[in-house]
């Protein structure tokens, strides 16, 4: 009821200003409210442009999931998505920003080229390595990362699995998995071990998150290959791998699984080979579009300051 009743406060004094606007500014130009074509192009000046970019992009749920949150929040924006050339994104970003554009998501395969792009990172994102959310600035870009914080509020608060004291795996060792460690840590787990194919990545990255700098009360992630699971288990199985998107399924053992853990795969949009090992072994299974949506929760929050609320939003989706 308070934030309706601040929201309409809000709406009342922005409705002053812009009659003031349009009697001070548009009027004298000669801009007629009767005309629609003027009315059009003026709503359209005045309602906050972002975009999601990626290459390929035309699969992208985020268009409908902001649009979403605005509809539910009173926000007036709109949101699109843009197909980045492999070799022009900063080009394509500067040409949305240059266009009005107030913000803009940034998906596969331009993350760290947009960690490079802009000019200043939030600590999260600095963490990660990787970008996910721009915010243009009148001084700058402001570069976010939000995948970690979705993935953690999606297992929290959406999957009710505390993470506090938990034995996690987490599988890979590329962009996807790197964005989301320090977010689990920062869940004091009992532990987190990194296991990749490539043993010497999870390895690296384990060393990276060990850092004092981090100051961390969860005990120091490990890292290394599928072999060093024998005999382990865990809580929460993580997939951040791209093995999924092939069909693929990481070498797991068949005892990975500890009593009532979780496997989550941030794949969505169809069952994967780990998610049907995950429920033949007896574990709980999740897709990842709680997660998408989550990220989405949080970036709409950065840009705008309103927090939408994502369970009806994730039911559409499922629905869908
Ligand atoms: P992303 O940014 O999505 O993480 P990436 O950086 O290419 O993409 O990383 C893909 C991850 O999936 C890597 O950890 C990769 O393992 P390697 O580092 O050994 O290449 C992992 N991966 C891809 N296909 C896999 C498969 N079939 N089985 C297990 N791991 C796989």
């Amino acid at each position: 009821m308070h934030q309706t009743g601040s929201f309409m406060h809000r709406r009342g004094a922005f409705g002053a200003q812009m009659s003031r606007f349009f009697k001070a500014v548009l009027f004298p130009m000669g801009v007629d409210f009767y005309n629609p074509g003027h009315l059009f192009i003026v709503l359209s000046a005045m309602t906050d442009a972002y975009a999601v970019f990626g290459n390929p992009i035309a699969h992208s749920k985020s268009p409908l999931i902001h649009a979403a949150f605005a509809r539910q929040t009173g926000q007036d924006l709109s949101y699109s998505a843009l197909l980045a050339p492999l070799d022009g994104f900063a080009e394509a970003v500067a040409a949305f920003r240059a266009r009005g554009g107030c913000g803009a998501n940034v998906t596969v395969p331009f993350k760290e080229q947009a960690y490079a792009l802009v000019s200043r990172h939030t600590p999260r994102a600095l963490a990660a390595g990787a970008v996910n959310t721009l915010k243009f600035e009148a001084d700058g870009v402001l570069g976010d990362n939000t995948d970690g914080a979705g993935l953690v509020r999606d297992l929290v608060a959406n999957l009710g699995f505390a993470l506090a004291g938990k034995r996690i795996l987490l599988m890979g060792a590329g962009g996807a998995a790197r964005g989301v460690i320090l977010p689990l840590l920062e869940q004091n787990p009992a532990s987190l071990f990194i296991a990749n194919r490539t043993a010497a990545k999870a390895e690296a990255l384990a060393r990276h998150f060990s850092d004092p700098e981090f100051d961390l009360a969860a005990s120091r992630p490990r890292g290394g290959g599928y072999e060093a699971l024998a005999g382990r288990q865990f809580d929460l199985v993580v997939n951040a791998t791209a093995a999924s998107l092939a069909g693929d399924l990481p070498p797991l053992p068949n005892e990975v699984f500890a009593p009532d853990a979780l496997a989550y795969d941030m794949m969505y949009g169809k069952d994967t080979p780990f998610l049907a090992f995950a429920r033949a072994h007896g574990a709980r299974a999740a897709d990842g579009l709680g997660m998408l949506v989550e990220q989405a929760a949080e970036a709409f929050q950065f840009w705008r300051g309103i927090r939408p609320d994502t369970g009806p939003v994730i039911q559409m989706l499922r629905n869908d």
